[in-house]
């Protein structure tokens, strides 16, 4: 049992560091000790863990996964480039998004964690879906997303041919062919929820493989630039030209004329259309594609 004395953190980030691996090699959980009832978990509620209804937390999950996953892992464990989550003391602390939201909403773009414009409601799902991961890792209960493949693959495969019209771009005997085999399902995902994955935001061109996020930049006196978007935020924009030129402009507002083009831009329209159902059903039919 936890002490509620001064400074419990480091004794939960022990408790919760030996529990998460401990969990997925012995489900009997022996001789492991019981986190639940620690002062911490995030619940906002004294030694409570909130209960939060499933609907929280789907959209939290789906919210996790497509905009934070890549960079903080499908679970929020860490992983590419982002910090465990579920043992951030931050997260732990927060009451409603208290602290997360601020991370949230202003970044740490000098370390690598951009920022996003996301509704208090957006912000307080993903909260409620980050708590529910520390109670399940702390409870033994089954981790949220360790089932992700419950959808039905031939409704997928309608929905890739037809309402998600990804057949329009892909093709899955060309460049999707075995795309199952290649990627886990919680990656797989992932993959086109937020293809440009690996973590590095929207931006880094790094990450844009062949196909770069492009960007037209019309000077107040009418000359026009236009590239390989390389840097873009609320003061800058910088591109590199088809000579292989480096330009690079100061933004004030809306001068100069900015447009981004890019190619993955049907993606994330698509972001706002998916059912949670469809989601599933796309993954279950990906999946297939070995
Ligand atoms: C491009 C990668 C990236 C993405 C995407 C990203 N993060 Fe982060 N995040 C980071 C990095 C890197 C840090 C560590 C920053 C630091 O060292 O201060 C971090 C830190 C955090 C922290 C603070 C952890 C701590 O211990 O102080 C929170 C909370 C957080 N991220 C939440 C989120 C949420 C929620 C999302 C999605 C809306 C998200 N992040 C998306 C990279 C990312
Ligand atoms: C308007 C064109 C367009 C549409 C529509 C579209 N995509 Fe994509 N998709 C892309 C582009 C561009 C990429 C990036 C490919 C790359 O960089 O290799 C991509 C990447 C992906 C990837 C990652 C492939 C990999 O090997 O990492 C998957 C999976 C994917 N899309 C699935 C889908 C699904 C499922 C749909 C429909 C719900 C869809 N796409 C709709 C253009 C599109």
């Amino acid at each position: 049992m936890l002490k509620k004395a001064v400074g419990p953190l480091p004794a939960i980030v022990v408790v919760l560091a030996a529990a998460v691996p401990l969990a997925a090699q012995a489900p009997d959980g022996r001789g492991r000790a019981e986190p639940a009832r620690s002062t911490r978990g995030g619940a906002g509620a004294g030694n409570q863990y909130t209960v939060y209804d499933d609907a929280t937390l789907q959209r939290g999950k789906a919210l996790f996964t497509a905009q934070c996953g890549f960079c903080h892992g499908a679970n929020a464990k860490g992983g590419e480039g982002g910090p465990d989550l579920l043992r951030a003391v931050p997260v732990l602390d927060d009451e409603n998004g208290n602290l997360i939201g601020p991370i949230v909403l202003n970044g740490r773009p000098e370390r690598g964690m951009p920022k996003f414009s996301l509704t208090r409601e957006q912000i307080s799902d993903i909260t409620a879906f980050l708590h529910e991961g520390i109670r399940a890792a702390a409870q033994r209960a089954t981790y949220p997303l360790r089932d992700i493949v419950t959808g039905n693959a031939a409704a997928g495969r309608a929905y890739f041919n037809g309402t998600g019209k990804c057949s329009t771009c892909h093709s899955v005997t060309g460049d999707l062919r075995g795309i199952g085999g290649k990627y886990d399902p919680v990656t797989l995902q992932g993959k086109f929820l937020m293809p440009r994955g690996g973590g590095r935001g929207p931006f880094n061109p790094a990450e844009t493989g062949g196909n770069p996020v492009t960007v037209t930049v019309t000077l107040p006196g009418g000359k026009v630039f236009e590239g390989k978007l390389q840097r873009i935020d609320d003061f800058d924009v910088a591109l590199t030209d088809a000579a292989g030129e480096y330009h690079s402009f100061p933004r004030k507002g809306d001068v100069p004329a900015v447009v981004v083009h890019d190619p993955l831009q049907a993606h994330f329209d698509l972001l706002r259309k998916y059912s949670d159902a469809d989601m599933h059903n796309l993954t279950a039919y990906l999946v297939t594609l070995k």
